[in-house]
């Protein structure tokens, strides 16, 4: 542990190393995690999660509905045993719900919680507490929630005891975060709600909650349900993040020399767009015996070293890569030519603003970037060593250990502590592979 602020904070060096070998298991889908909790505390029985990710977000959405009073056992790593209380069983708390660094934890928790019989109110650590809420709490409202806000920010007071009637509703943008807290709420509406995205987004809701029993109806890029209905206890299979496995498949794809392959991936393809960009830059990446499992697409990923270069991002594939362009800022780096992205913008509301954090690093490391208001240009180049700060954000501080792979002496990364929110045990794993990764 190091650093300006003292507590808390842990920086990373990232060097050069050899290329990267090995077969590994990436850790547990969060979105997928995140959502089976909260189904499963909302049903009625015992329900089986396996593959859970033991990562902080989803582990604070797992004390959340403990102190709402559902019993959440974990018989081994990676397993939880879910003791549904059923849709109206929960019971408040007068203590505030924390949902650390999270942003799904606490968008989805609005929608649960804004059709309970009690008072509730959210809080998060200092990055959540930057991100806008009115996307979930604006249309809540019109569903006949009440929810008090910091002039859009958290900390968030759910009233309770409001009657909610569905409603017809057209995402402004691309969210599957605001789309899941209005189905959650939309369990609790009387009539129905429908709700239209501009794009498809990742549908993890829809399909659990018709595995739990749920009558619902869904398509790319709309969803509807009534209320009024039961949720039936389940058994759930998490895939394996292919949000984590996207820095094992940029920095495989890098490092001159390397081969990697990449168990049991989710590959639903509301998530894969990375994978697609990484091919038209000319990566090698094989996708190995698809199968099924827990009703969602996996796959084995072989992804080999290729030269990369630039390419135009095309723009429909922006929702589903929406988390992975730390990842593909590096790839950019490392490739030959210039990489422009635009339609991005979202990239500025997530855990940091993260064309900024993106460009400032690799500015750093001496490499061109260009900044716009929804994306970046940036100038594939030889990367030099430095220090760049990770801002706290997970995605990004794994991004820059990727960058210290091929950077010239190697990377100082600053403020990595919250990369265990989404993927405890990277470094280990990195490390087993081939990363020269050390924290300081
Ligand atoms: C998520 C949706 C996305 C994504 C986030 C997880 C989800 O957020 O960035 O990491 O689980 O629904 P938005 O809904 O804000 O796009």
């Amino acid at each position: 542990m190091s650093g300006g602020d003292g507590i808390g904070r842990l920086d990373w060096i990232s060097r050069p190393a050899g290329p990267l070998h090995g077969t590994l298991a990436v850790p547990g889908d969060k979105s997928v995690s995140h959502r089976a909790l909260m189904l499963a505390a909302l049903a009625e029985g015992d329900s089986r999660i396996h593959g859970f990710l033991e990562g902080e977000d989803t582990r604070a959405t797992a004390a959340v509905l403990a102190q709402l009073g559902v019993s959440i056992e974990a018989p081994a790593p990676g397993e939880r045993l879910v003791r549904g209380v059923g849709l109206h069983g929960l019971r408040g708390s007068e203590r505030p719900l924390d949902c650390g660094n999270a942003g799904t934890g606490m968008r989805l928790l609005t929608g649960l919680l804004a059709g309970q019989a009690f008072d509730s109110t959210l809080v998060g650590d200092e990055s959540l507490s930057r991100r806008p809420m009115r996307r979930v709490t604006e249309p809540l409202v019109r569903m006949g929630a009440r929810i008090d806000t910091q002039d859009g920010l958290p900390p968030l007071h759910v009233h309770g005891g409001q009657r909610l009637h569905g409603i017809r509703y057209e995402l402004p943008v691309a969210s599957a975060q605001v789309k899941s807290a209005l189905l959650l709420a939309g369990l609790y509406a009387e009539g129905e709600t429908e709700i239209l995205e501009p794009h498809p987004t990742r549908d993890y809701t829809e399909r659990m909650l018709a595995a739990f029993g749920w009558p619902i109806e869904f398509a790319p890029g709309r969803a509807r349900l009534s209320g009024g209905h039961a949720l039936r206890a389940s058994e759930v299979q998490v895939p394996a993040d292919f949000s984590s496995a996207a820095f094992f498949l940029v920095a495989a794809s890098v490092v001159p020399g390397s081969d990697l392959r990449l168990r049991a991936v989710g590959l639903n393809p509301r998530r894969t767009g990375l994978l697609q960009a990484l091919r038209l830059m000319g990566a090698d990446i094989e996708v190995l015996d698809e199968r099924h499992s827990g009703g969602e697409p996996v796959a084995d990923l072989r992804v080999r070293y290729a030269p990369l270069h630039g390419i135009e991002l095309p723009q429909a594939l922006v929702p589903d890569m929406i988390d992975e362009f730390p990842a593909l800022f590096v790839a950019a780096a490392a490739a030959h030519g210039r990489t422009a992205i635009r339609g991005a913008a979202e990239l500025r509301v997530k855990e940091s603003d993260r064309i900024a954090t993106m460009a400032a690093g690799l500015r750093t490391l001496g490499i061109r970037v260009e900044e716009a208001p929804d994306g970046a240009a940036i100038t594939g180049g030889t990367l030099g060593q430095g220090t760049v700060d990770a801002h706290g954000d997970h995605r990004v501080a794994m991004s820059f250990a990727i960058a210290g792979l091929v950077a010239r002496g190697g990377v100082r990364i600053e403020d990595c502590r919250n990369v265990a929110t989404s993927f405890p045990g990277f470094m280990e794993l990195a490390n087993g592979c081939g990363f020269a990764l050390k924290a300081i």
